[in-house]
């Protein structure tokens, strides 16, 4: 199996301020210093992304700093949007590309999501696809349907160099904020079919570098079990990462895996 370093991210969505932001940020950096086992980033909102990139710069940290969305195109007329060229000129590295609250709040479709990943890929960024059923699909039984939907119309046009910057996120919707977090068990069957997906679409050599990983309610007491099976390459965290120690937390859970 590919040795793939994992990854967790800590979204910090539309929370913080300046002040608890910076925060936030010196007690992550200072809590995971010595940490290199996991790649590891931040999202903070965009107004505070220089501010973070600065602190991170102070400590030393090598924690990467990320973005919670960007615009596909390059400049223009887009009022409220940013582009990947500003993003990486504020020292930006990753970008989350179609969470499910940007899908079903702001109601992002599939084709949007794709040309914002397109544009993150082509400009040499890690990109992260967001792909998750909500409750009632998965109780009709389309958990499979509508994130090979997600996955295949997400990825259209995506070149295969591209891949080894590609993260794949599973967040389930039923499992954003609620508490509820998904089985290791139900991780793995969907984790599995997603791998097969991107080895269908791009054959297994560059499919296999892909990491997949799991968000939804991740805490640091389910963090082991959610982040023990191979098929589980980290997590994307909501309100854990809120907490510098529960970050941590759940960093320190992945360490084991490498
Ligand atoms: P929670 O960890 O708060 O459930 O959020 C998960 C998420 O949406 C990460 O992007």
């Amino acid at each position: 199996m590919a040795d793939r370093k994992p990854f967790v991210g800590g979204n910090w969505k539309m929370n913080t301020n300046r002040s608890s932001a910076s925060d936030l940020c010196r007690g992550v950096a200072d809590a995971l210093l010595r940490v290199d086992t996991a790649d590891i980033a931040v999202f903070p909102p965009f107004p505070y992304l220089l501010l973070v990139r600065s602190i991170l710069r102070d400590r030393g940290s090598s924690i990467r700093l990320g973005a919670q969305d960007v615009y596909s195109r390059p400049d223009g007329a887009y009022t409220g949007e940013v582009s990947v060229e500003m993003l990486k000129d504020c020292g930006v590295e990753v970008v989350i590309c179609g969470h499910s609250e940007r899908r079903h709040v702001l109601g992002e479709k599939d084709d949007l999501v794709n040309q914002k990943l397109r544009a993150v890929l082509e400009g040499g960024l890690w990109g992260i696809l967001c792909v998750g059923e909500r409750l009632e699909e998965r109780e009709a039984g389309h958990t499979d349907v509508v994130v090979q939907r997600q996955m295949k119309n997400g990825l259209t046009d995506i070149a295969g160099q591209h891949l080894a910057r590609l993260i794949v996120a599973y967040e389930p919707v039923w499992a954003i904020g609620t508490g509820k977090n998904a089985t290791p068990q139900d991780v793995v069957e969907v984790h599995t079919k997603i791998r097969g997906l991107l080895t269908g679409l791009f054959g297994a050599e560059n499919a296999a570098r892909v990491r997949i990983i799991y968000g939804g309610s991740v805490k640091p007491d389910n963090a082991g079990p959610l982040f023990a099976p191979p098929e589980v390459d980290g997590g994307l965290i909501g309100g854990a990462s809120l907490v510098a120690g529960d970050f941590a937390a759940v960093v320190r859970a992945t360490t084991r895996k490498h």
